[in-house]
């Protein structure tokens, strides 16, 4: 596995592969690696020839009171784990070499930007389409893996896609889950063992709604209202929206004819965690 810190041996690194005609998988991470990530380097590996990830802690993602200082760094483990997988090259730039002094350019992607987590976080999916449209440029991959435990960042990339013509096939990977549900988040490792716990609680309200739709329940009010309420059992937690959207405008949904993304926020402690599902069209 090629190491690479500067934008310039990147570039030359994955023009390298593509132009050799090998098909070019590409893994956009923060690094503090779990399973989530690995299975988005599998599916690369299966379906590309090579394999490209990124370990860029953004901090233009992060508003000023969040936890950009002390979002878990473990950069030797995490190479080791992409190693072991077969990843042909890691880029690790510094902030300096992605935001060289004076650049003041940024990419905007209206209105779905400030629905769901780009409500409670101003500014968060310009600094997300920022350094993924950035990251694309350098490594202009034929497919780019993303997961769909944040429902809300693959809306807002599609959307860039599109509306800028990228060249970019993204390919949506599911959810992975620890043994009792909780949804794998490098930010578990904020979670003492009370609120490892009390985390539980979004995915059984996510649940309990699917379990009320498929029990015939259409009411999109009622749905929510019952996903609320679980919520409110566990004291710990703070809620901070419980939605049900559709998934390309993650704008909200008054019916289940065409499906619904049922995504859920909420901080337990001083941690933000985040978990959805996809209802079928019902
Ligand atoms: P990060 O949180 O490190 O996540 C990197 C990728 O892993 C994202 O596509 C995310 O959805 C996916 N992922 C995280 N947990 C997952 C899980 N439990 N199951 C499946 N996939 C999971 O998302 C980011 O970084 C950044 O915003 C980034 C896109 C790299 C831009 O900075």
């Amino acid at each position: 596995m090629k190491r690479i810190d500067s934008v310039a041996e990147m570039k030359a690194a994955c023009r390298e592969i593509t132009r050799a005609g090998r098909s070019l998988g590409f893994v956009p991470t923060m690094g503090a690696l779990h399973e989530g990530h690995a299975s988005l380097v599998r599916a690369s590996k299966a379906q590309c020839q090579a394999t490209a990830v990124s370990i860029f802690v953004n901090p233009l993602q992060f508003a000023p009171n969040e936890d950009l200082a002390k979002y878990p760094r473990t950069l030797e483990g995490d190479a080791q784990m992409l190693q072991a997988l077969g990843v042909d090259v890691l880029f690790v730039p510094t902030v300096e070499e992605m935001y060289p002094a004076g650049a003041t350019t940024y990419v905007e992607v209206g209105g779905i930007s400030d629905r769901l987590d780009g409500r409670s976080r101003p500014g968060h999916f310009r600094g997300v389409a920022t350094v993924v449209a950035k990251l694309f440029e350098v490594v202009r991959p034929n497919r780019a893996f993303f997961g769909q435990k944040d429902a809300a960042q693959v809306a807002v990339l599609r959307r860039m896609a599109r509306d800028l013509d990228m060249d970019v096939q993204l390919v949506i990977c599911p959810i992975v889950r620890e043994k009792d549900g909780l949804a794998m988040s490098s930010r578990n490792a904020y979670l003492n063992a009370g609120e490892r716990q009390q985390a539980l609680v979004l995915n059984r309200a996510l649940m309990r709604v699917l379990y009320e739709a498929d029990r015939g329940e259409r009411d999109v009010a009622k749905l929510i209202a019952v996903g609320e309420s679980v919520m409110a059992e566990e004291p710990a937690a703070r809620l901070d929206y419980f939605a049900m959207v559709d998934p390309d405008s993650l704008a909200a949904v008054s019916d289940l004819s065409r499906g619904a993304l049922v995504a859920v926020a909420a901080f337990v402690g001083t941690t933000r965690l985040i978990d959805n599902l996809l209802l079928t069209p019902r």
